[in-house]
C-alpha cells in the first residue's frame, strides 16, 4: 500500500510533466488505479489548493501557481529518506518542537516537519525566529546518527553545508557561513540552523535539525531590530523562490552530506564546510557564555571549535557562542 498522499503527489508529477491535459484513462493506467479512484484523488488535490481544469474528452490540466504543502514537496522528491515523509502544518508553534515530539514517539530517520508559519519559532541561544506565513521555509528533520552526544554538534556543520549549497543553487549567489552555522548573503543573515537532541549519556537517540530560510520575505516585513542585518533570497536577487522546490533541494543536500558524514567521518565534512567559511584572518568579537573575546580569527580546529588569536598572542578555543565582525 502507498503512503498517504503518494497517489496525489504522483498525479501532480504526471500533470506537471505533461504540461497540458492528461486523460483520466492515462492517469488510471499510469498509476494502476481505477478511473473512480483518479477522480477521487483529483478532488482531494482540489481541496488541497490545486487549481485543476477538468474538460470532458480531454482530461485534467494543472494550472499554476501551485500551493505550498506536503503533496507539492513530495511531487518531485528524489531522496532516499530525508523529506520522504513530511508532516505539513499551515501554522504551528515551532517545527523543531513538532519534530521533537515525533522523534520521541519513534518517528523514523529523515522524517521532516514543515510549517507555513510558526508562532514560536526558536532561534539559537534562546532567541526567537521571525516566522511569518506565506514567504519563507521553516523545516525540521529528524536524524538518528549512531554517535555520542559530544559528537552531535558535528551535525551543525553537515546542516550548514546543505543550507549554503541549497541557497547557492537556488539564488545564484554565493553565501558564506558565519561560525558555526549562520548563512549570510552579502554579509546579512539569510538562514539559521537550530539543532536539538534527545540522548542518554553515551548515545544519541535522535537529533532534530531545524532550518529557517528567509526566501521571499520583503525588507519591510523584517522587524526593525534585524532589518539591516537580515536579508532574504528575494531581497538579494529580486526573484521569488518556489518554496517546495527549495525544500526538496535542501533535503537532497542534507541527505548527501549526512551520508558523507556517516561514511567518511567529520573531517570530510569540516573540509567542505571550510570552503564556505570566510572569517579566517578577520577581526572578530566572540561572545561565549559570559565571556567576550576579541582578536583575529585563526580558523577552526579539528573538532570544529573556533580559534581566536587574542592581542596577547594566545589562541583561545571557543566551542559555543556568537561571532561578529569587530572593527
Ligand atoms: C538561529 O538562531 O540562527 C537558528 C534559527 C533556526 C530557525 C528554524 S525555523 C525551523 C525550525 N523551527 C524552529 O523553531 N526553529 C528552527
Amino acid at each position: 500500500m502507498r503512503p498517504k498522499g503518494a497517489v496525489e503527489a504522483e498525479i501532480v508529477r504526471l500533470l506537471k510533466g505533461a504540461g497540458s491535459f492528461v486523460s483520466g484513462e492515462a492517469l488510471s493506467r499510469g498509476l494502476g488505479v481505477s478511473r473512480t479512484a483518479v477522480w477521487k484523488h483529483i478532488n482531494a488535490l482540489k481541496k488541497s489548493g490545486y487549481n485543476i481544469d477538468s474538460v470532458t474528452a480531454k482530461g485534467y490540466r494543472l494550472i499554476p501557481p501551485y500551493p505550498f504543502n506536503d503533496i507539492e514537496v513530495a511531487s518531485g522528491i528524489s531522496t532516499g529518506f530525508v523529506g520522504k515523509k513530511v508532516f505539513f502544518f499551515e501554522r504551528t508553534d515551532s517545527t523543531n518542537r513538532r519534530a521533537f515530539e515525533l522523534g520521541l514517539k519513534g518517528e523514523g530517520e529523515g522524517t521532516a516537519v514543515i510549517a507555513d508559519a510558526q508562532d514560536k519559532g526558536k532561534g539559537r541561544l534562546g532567541r526567537t525566529w521571525e516566522s511569518p506565513g506565506g514567504v519563507n521555509l521553516y523545516t525540521s528533520v529528524i536524524l538518528r546518527p549512531p554517535i555520542a552526544p559530544r559528537e552531535a554538534h558535528e551535525l551543525t556543520f553537515v546542516m550548514a553545508i546543505a543550507v549554503a549549497e541549497t541557497v547557492a543553487k537556488s539564488s545564484g549567489k554565493r553565501p558564506t557561513v558565519k561560525w558555526p552555522n549562520d548563512i549570510l548573503i552579502n554579509g546579512k543573515k539569510a538562514a539559521g540552523i537550530l539543532l536539538e537532541m534527545d540522548s542518554e549519556s553515551d548515545r544519541v537517540h535522535f537529533v532534530v535539525g531545524g532550518v529557517g530560510v528567509n526566501l521571499n520575505m520583503r525588507k519591510k516585513e523584517f522587524p526593525p531590530v534585524i532589518r539591516e542585518t537580515a536579508t532574504s533570497l528575494f531581497e538579494e536577487t529580486g526573484v521569488e523562490i518556489e518554496r517546495a522546490e527549495f525544500a526538496r533541494r535542501l533535503y537532497s543536500s542534507i541527505e548527501l552530506w549526512y551520508k558523507i558524514y556517516l561514511d567518511k567521518g567529520f573531517q570530510a565534512v569540516l573540509d567542505a564546510w571550510r570552503g564556505w567559511f570566510d572569517s579566517e584572518g578577520t577581526r572578530v568579537r566572540v561572545t561565549s557564555f559570559d565571556r567576550v573575546l576579541e582578536g583575529i580569527c585563526a580558523g577552526v580546529d579539528k573538532d570544529g571549535a573556533l580559534l581566536v588569536r587574542t592581542p596577547s598572542g594566545t589562541v583561545e578555543r571557543v566551542i559555543s557562542g556568537d561571532v561578529e565582525a569587530a572593527v
